[in-house]
């Protein structure tokens, strides 16, 4: 089960997973019981077990119906009470319930192994590209346009940001803040126009190189379930206990380190989970830092605060926040309005 439940994280993160060069640690992390399944379903689907399970369960269905009518006969011969045919039903069900799931684990067995074998194909997936060796230099919208089913999202677009600038991306919502992000992570291809990085075109940049570089804060983020400490450490290995308390502290998490998150972030809040997907970014500590809305989780009254943490932060770095609040526009020395 926990194989199981180990691939659906995977596959459910996969964009998070992506984008923080994680994908050969999700291997590795799941490689421990991949060997052991697949030999495991190699027996249980060889043509000897495959017939005696479904053998087995035509039998669970004729045994069932059998104590079914069975029960029920002798209810109606004033034999048993209604009571004792119900109890005597529902510990029938409970020896054969294993079989149905014997059946089951079979199947999750089966989708696990093309999950698995999904995500190694991304793995040794190689992109050729420009190796950025001087991290980024300077962004460039060359003239850019983004077309979605004949709709017209960005036109002409045309702007440059250069080390060290903080820009503040403003504008109504649905204008296209959030599709420029996707355009430099290269997760939609533009229509016309070019983008630039370092005045090569990113077209010849490979998504690990570019990875490497930009950290990001997204709408569409997500958490593992896992830890507090496994949900932010995605973002950088080897962080010390201290430096994640202090990022805790920092953006009012109410947490132990070792507090789990369940699935769907279910018992956190709203405010709590955009808190620690914007910890998770910033503790990645890259040069180009994008924010997609920041400052959504964070209420009135420690807004300042934290808002005079990330002009710190972001003293020595380039970056782009994305925002509907101009108050945001104080920490950036640059605004581009669409
Ligand atoms: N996958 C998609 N398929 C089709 N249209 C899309 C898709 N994603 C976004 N759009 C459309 O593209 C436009 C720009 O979306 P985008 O998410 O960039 O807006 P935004 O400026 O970030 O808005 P918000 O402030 O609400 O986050 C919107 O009109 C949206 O409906
Ligand atoms: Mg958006």
């Amino acid at each position: 089960m926990d194989y199981f439940s180990n691939i659906e994280d995977t596959i459910k993160n996969k964009e998070e997973i992506t984008i923080y060069n994680a994908i050969s640690g999700e291997v590795k992390r799941n490689d421990y019981y991949t060997d052991k399944i697949k030999k495991l379903a190699a027996k249980l689907y060889s043509k000897y077990f495959a017939i005696f399970f479904i053998k087995l369960d035509f039998l669970r269905i004729f045994y069932e119906l059998f104590v079914f009518s069975f029960s029920l006969y002798q209810v109606y011969t004033n034999n048993y009470s209604i009571g004792t045919a119900i109890v005597l039903i529902g510990y029938s069900v409970m020896i054969t319930g294993p079989i149905s799931y014997l059946n089951s684990i079979l199947l999750n067995i089966k989708n696990s192994i093309n999950a698995i074998d999904f995500l190694r194909e991304l793995d040794v997936e190689e992109e050729q590209g420009e190796f950025l060796e001087k991290g980024i230099e300077n962004i460039s919208f060359n003239k850019v346009n983004y077309s979605v089913d004949g709709r017209e999202i960005l036109k002409d677009l045309s702007f440059t940001i250069n080390k060290g600038e903080k820009i503040a991306l403003l504008g109504p919502s649905g204008k296209g803040k959030s599709t420029i992000v996707s355009l430099i992570l290269k997760d939609i291809p533009l229509t016309n126009g070019q983008i630039t990085i370092n005045n090569i075109d990113l077209k010849g940049i490979a998504k690990e190189y570019l990875y490497a570089q930009i950290a990001v804060l997204s709408q569409t983020s997500r958490l593992f379930p896992g830890t507090v400490e496994e949900n932010l450490c995605l973002g950088k290995k080897g962080s010390n206990k201290e430096e994640l308390e202090e990022m805790l502290k920092k953006f009012k998490l109410p947490f132990q380190l070792q507090y789990r998150i369940d699935e769907n972030s279910a018992n956190i809040s709203q405010g709590e989970k955009e808190r620690i997907l914007l910890a998770r970014a910033l503790l990645a500590n890259k040069n180009f830092v994008i924010l997609d809305e920041p400052l959504e989780g964070v209420d009135l009254q420690n807004k300042g605060e934290i808002l005079s943490y990330l002009k710190n932060y972001l003293e020595d770095k380039t970056a782009i926040i994305i925002t509907h609040r101009e108050e945001v526009g104080a920490i950036c020395n640059k605004v581009i309005k669409l």
